[in-house]
């Protein structure tokens, strides 16, 4: 079924999900691509069984690699201080630190004197930068972004363009504004995190370089999913900054990334006051350092960035037409998949969107989000994200004020994993729910819940499952 911005009423699977003929048809999506931690993880389901667990909201955070966690382990012997030390494990972690930037310079191909400036995560990069925007000019963004590329900008002067029912025509919307001049930053996502559509950055970032601004990408979702270049031939379709995240590309250890052009950066107004940002401190004044250190002030996160570093390398190391087949193929299963039960509707942004990662969103008539979400962890042991993803503006537009679904995967997923969320909407939209749900504390959950958390694991009631920017009021 569709709706104004669901998919035009995709024809119903030939084949049932799981039948053998199904599986030869997506024959590159049956196996992960890469090995990640957790991918046996087992979850309890409400009648006492257990399963293994269908990881299907990557989009929010993703395992880490195997790889990643295995280096960790490598460099944890040799973790002590950065920049503060004279002893062997501070110079090691230094080194270990400071060349994680070039890895990270590398897997976006960015211009080598481009600032890396290691971060918490995509919000924290996104609003460094929005304090280095010179002032007296404005940002320009588009209504369908996570919050964290919409409220940095709201704090300063700023204008939003409302995405139109195709690419071209919201195209041919940010170039009106743009030619109304005074814009310095376009600030788009480079592939929506409700939708999982991609953006065409090398268009957008030439129709902002022709009007004189710079192009700020949120790569939180496309950093996971495709290979970027920062800096390609055409200078017109270069990016500026980039900002992305360690938990979303598979190193969970706290740590995000700012990438771009240095003089804003230089020039702009520490993101943090601290040790480690200064050249010199007097009691009433100080001289700031430039480069990456002016906005690292206090003790870096060497495991995040290590982390960040090593999945960079690992992603950059991927064959590309087996990464694109894995994902195209996963994701072209879920989506005919739900299409094809009754009763499911499968939301995009734009009729004329050629391309997107591995994420579906999708509503179930006739069910709350929350329940629906509720039920498939309690009864399938299947875990995907529902509520309004961070991005208000855009699910009131899109009519959906109180919600939907949104199932993602990567690296790790496999077949099996859509085929459990397929099997379990199916049960749903035939029999219902096999248990009483109820709504507790603005969330739904099974009215009777067994499931029993690992013994070291505080189960604290009331925060599990608490989705951030869910609430409608
Ligand atoms: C497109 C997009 N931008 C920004 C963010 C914020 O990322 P973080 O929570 O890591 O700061 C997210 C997180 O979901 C996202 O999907």
């Amino acid at each position: 079924m569709s709706t104004a911005l669901s998919t035009p009423a995709a024809p119903a699977p030939a084949t049932a999900p799981a039948s053998p003929a199904w599986r030869e048809r997506f024959p590159d999506a049956l196996e992960p691509l890469a090995a990640v931690v957790g991918a046996d993880l087992k979850a309890p389901l409400v009648d006492g069984r257990e399963v293994r667990y269908a990881n299907l909201d990557y989009a929010a955070s993703a395992p880490a690699l195997a790889e990643v966690a295995t280096h960790l382990f490598e460099v944890l012997p040799f973790y002590a201080s950065v920049h503060r030390g004279a002893g062997y494990a501070s110079q090691v972690s230094t080194s270990v630190y400071e060349s994680a930037r070039s890895a990270v310079r590398r897997f976006v191909r960015a211009r080598p004197d481009d600032a890396v400036v290691f971060t918490r995560n995509t919000t924290d990069s996104l609003n460094l930068l929005a304090g280095c925007v010179p002032e007296g000019a404005d940002v320009l963004y588009l209504d369908i972004e996570h919050h964290a590329n919409l409220l940095p900008w709201q704090r300063r002067a700023h204008r939003s363009v409302t995405a139109a029912p195709t690419i071209a025509e919201t195209l041919g919307r940010l170039e009106s504004e743009l030619a109304a001049g005074g814009v310095a930053l376009l600030a788009v996502t480079g592939a929506s995190n409700v939708t999982g559509e991609v953006l065409p950055l090398a268009q957008l970032a030439a129709l902002a370089h022709a009007h004189g601004a710079r192009i700020a990408v949120d790569a939180a979702q496309l950093a996971p999913h495709r290979r970027i270049t920062a800096a390609p031939e055409d200078e017109r379709t270069a990016i500026d900054y980039l900002a992305f995240s360690g938990h979303k590309l598979y190193a969970p250890f706290g740590a995000g990334v700012l990438v771009g052009r240095p003089d804003w950066l230089d020039a702009g107004r520490p993101h943090l006051a601290g040790g480690g940002a200064v050249r010199e401190v007097r009691l009433e004044s100080a001289s700031w350092a430039l480069g990456a250190a002016r906005h690292e002030a206090g003790s870096p996160n060497v495991l995040g960035a290590a982390a960040l570093a090593r999945a960079a390398q690992a992603l950059g190391a991927l064959d590309p037409d087996a990464w694109h087949r894995h994902e195209q193929q996963l994701r072209e299963a879920l989506a005919s998949g739900l299409e094809g039960i009754r009763g499911v509707r499968v939301h995009r942004l734009f009729a004329d969107s050629l391309d997107a990662i591995g994420v579906v969103n999708f509503s179930v008539d006739a069910y709350d989000a929350g329940l629906v979400a509720a039920f498939l962890s309690a009864e399938h042991g299947v875990g995907l994200r529902d509520g309004r993803f961070c991005a208000h503006p855009l699910l009131a537009r899109l009519g959906l004020p109180s919600g939907s679904l949104r199932a993602s995967f990567g690296l790790g997923s496999r077949l099996e994993d859509v085929e459990r969320l397929l099997a379990g909407v199916a049960q749903l939209t035939e029999r219902g729910p096999g248990i009483d749900y109820t709504v507790d504390e603005g969330r739904w959950v099974p009215a009777r819940d067994t499931r029993p958390f690992p013994s070291w694991a505080p189960n604290t009631p009331g925060t599990a499952g608490a989705a951030p920017c869910a609430s409608a009021d």
